[in-house]
C-alpha cells in the first residue's frame, strides 16, 4: 500500500476526509446527503447558480431527496453548495456526477464529463480518490479521465492519486431501492484505486460490489440499462404483434407472469423516457461501432421503441376516425407527461414526441400533469390544464400516456368520451369498454 492510499484512507476512517461531489442533480445531490449522513463534510460544486442557492436554503428541488433532511446537514456545516471550482483544491474524495446525454446525431456527448475533468485537472493532488459515476461506455475513465489527471500534474495513478468508475443505479421516485441501499459497483484504473474507491463508499452505503477494472463497472451499467431496453422492445414488439392478431396484449403478459422461474415481466408503453434507458445502450452501440461491430439488438430496440409514438398517434387517429371525427381540429388531452409515474422529469419522455406529432397533425392539444406544470419545446411550449377530469370531459379523445398513481382513473373513464390507454391504467375496467382502445 503506498504511503497516500494509507494516509487517505485513514482520512476516510476518522472522516477527516474532505468529500466533493461535482454536479447535484437527481444522482448528485443523493450522494452528496449520503455522504453528509455518514459523517463527512460534503461540498457539491454545482455550475447552476439557482441549485446552489435553492440548496443553501436546506429546499431539496430534487423529489427523492427530502427538505428536512436537507435542511439538518445543511445547518450542520456538514452540507455545502457552491458554484466555485476552486474548492477542488482541498477534496480528498470526489465523485462525478455530470450528464451524459446524446448530441443531436445521436453520439455520445462527452462534454459534461471533460469540462468537469478538466476543473479537476487544474486542482488535482496527490493524496486524492476521484470516482465518475456518469453513465457512460466502456473505456472512458481510462481513456478520457486518466490522461487528464496525469498529462500536467506527474502524478501516478494507483499509487499518488485513485481512479475508479462507479455507476449510479438510482430509481426515482423508488422509496424499497435507495441509493443507501442499493448494491453500487465499483471498478478501479489500478487494484489499490478499487480498494481504495471501495474503501469509502463501503463508509457511507449498504454494499459496494468491487470488480477487476474501471471497464467492467462502466460495462456492467450498460449490461442493466440495455437489457431493460431491449426487453421494452420486445415487448412493444409483442404489442403491435397481438393488435394484428386482435390479442389483448396484457392479458397475455399477465397470464406468462405467472411463470414462477424463467420470465421476467415487462410492459408495453409509449415509448422510452427518462436520462437513461432511452440513451444509454446508444452509448454502448457507438463504441462498438468504431471497432466495426453493429450491436444489432441496442439497434432493433432502439427502433421499435422510438416507433412507439407515431404508433400511438395511430392509435388516436384511427379511434377519432371511428367516431366520424378528423385529427385535425380534434381536442386530444394527453394525460401524463413525465416519462414514468410520479416523477417530476420529463427527459425524453414519450409525451414529448406524442404532443409534438399530434400538433404537426393539426390537433387541438392539451396536457395535464401534476408534476409538470410547463413544457418548453423547441416548436411549441404548452401549460398543464388546471382541472384533469374536466378538461377530460371536453376533449373529443384523451391519451394516458404515463400511468401517475394520483390520478382518479374510474372519473377520467366516466367523463372521457374516448380514451386511447398505452400503459392499461384502467384496467379492467377499460377492457370491453368501446370509448377505450387499449394499446
Ligand atoms: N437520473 C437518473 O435516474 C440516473 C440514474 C442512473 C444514472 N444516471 C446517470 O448519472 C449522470 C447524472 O445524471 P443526473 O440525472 O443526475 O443529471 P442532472 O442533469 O440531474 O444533474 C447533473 C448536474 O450536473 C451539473 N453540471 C453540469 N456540468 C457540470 C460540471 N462541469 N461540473 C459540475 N457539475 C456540472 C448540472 O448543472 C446538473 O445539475 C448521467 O450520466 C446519468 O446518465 C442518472
Amino acid at each position: 500500500m503506498s504511503s497516500q492510499q494509507k494516509i487517505l484512507q485513514e482520512k476516510i476512517q476518522d472522516r477527516s476526509a474532505n468529500v466533493v461531489v461535482l454536479g447535484l442533480g437527481y444522482v448528485g445531490l443523493p450522494l452528496a446527503v449520503i455522504f453528509a449522513e455518514a459523517g463527512f463534510k460534503v461540498i457539491g460544486v454545482e455550475p447552476d447558480q439557482s441549485k446552489v442557492d435553492i440548496l443553501m436554503t436546506g429546499e431539496s428541488y430534487v423529489q427523492d431527496v427530502h427538505s428536512d433532511k436537507l435542511t439538518k446537514l445543511v445547518n450542520s456545516g456538514n452540507l455545502k453548495a457552491t458554484t466555485d471550482f476552486s474548492i477542488l483544491a482541498g477534496a480528498d474524495a470526489v465523485s462525478i456526477c455530470v450528464p451524459t446525454p446524446l448530441r443531436k446525431t445521436g453520439d455520445p456527448d462527452l462534454s459534461y464529463i471533460l469540462d468537469a475533468t478538466d476543473e479537476m485537472a487544474k486542482y488535482i493532488h496527490p493524496g486524492v480518490v476521484v470516482v465518475l459515476e456518469s453513465t457512460t461506455y466502456p473505456g472512458t475513465t481510462r481513456e478520457i479521465l486518466l490522461p487528464k489527471l496525469t498529462e500536467n500534474s506527474g502524478l501516478t495513478v494507483g499509487e499518488d492519486f485513485f481512479l475508479a468508475f462507479s455507476p449510479e443505479r438510482v430509481d426515482p421516485g423508488r422509496e424499497d431501492w435507495t441509493t443507501y441501499n442499493t448494491p453500487k459497483v465499483i471498478g478501479g484504473i489500478t487494484p489499490a484505486c478499487s480498494d481504495l474507491a471501495s474503501f469509502w463508499y463501503q463508509q457511507a452505503l449498504e454494499t459496494v460490489v468491487p470488480v477487476s477494472s474501471a471497464e467492467s463497472a462502466e460495462m456492467a451499467k450498460l449490461l442493466e440499462n440495455t437489457f431493460r431496453m431491449i426487453n421494452i422492445g420486445l415487448v412493444n414488439e409483442m404489442a403491435i404483434m397481438c393488435d394484428r392478431l386482435g390479442l389483448d396484449v396484457w392479458e397475455i403478459i399477465d397470464a406468462a407472469a405467472t411463470k414462477p422461474f424463467g420470465f421476467m415481466k415487462f410492459t408495453p408503453g409509449p415509448g422510452l423516457g427518462g436520462h437513461c434507458i432511452p440513451i444509454d445502450p446508444l452509448y454502448l452501440s457507438w463504441k462498438l461501432r468504431a471497432l466495426n461491430y453493429t450491436a444489432r439488438f441496442i439497434d432493433l430496440a432502439s427502433e421499435i421503441n422510438t416507433g412507439m409514438p407515431r404508433y400511438v398517434v395511430n392509435k388516436v387517429q384511427d379511434a377519432l376516425n371511428e367516431q366520424g371525427l378528423p385529427l385535425k381540429g380534434s381536442k386530444v388531452l394527453v394525460i401524463g407527461a413525465a416519462y414514468k409515474p410520479d416523477v417530476d422529469d420529463i427527459r425524453e419522455s414519450p409525451a414529448l414526441d406524442i404532443i409534438g406529432l399530434l400538433l404537426q397533425k393539426g390537433a387541438k392539444v392539451n396536457y395535464h400533469d401534476p408534476y409538470i406544470p410547463t413544457i418548453f419545446h423547441e416548436d411549441w411550449s404548452l401549460e398543464s390544464v388546471p382541472n384533469l377530469i374536466e378538461s377530460a370531459g371536453n376533449a373529443d379523445c384523451a391519451v394516458i400516456v404515463t400511468d401517475h398513481t394520483v390520478y382518479d382513473y374510474d372519473q377520467v373513464l366516466e367523463r372521457t368520451p374516448l380514451i386511447v390507454d398505452t400503459r392499461n391504467a384502467l384496467g379492467d375496467a377499460g377492457k370491453g369498454d368501446e370509448r377505450v382502445v387499449r394499446l
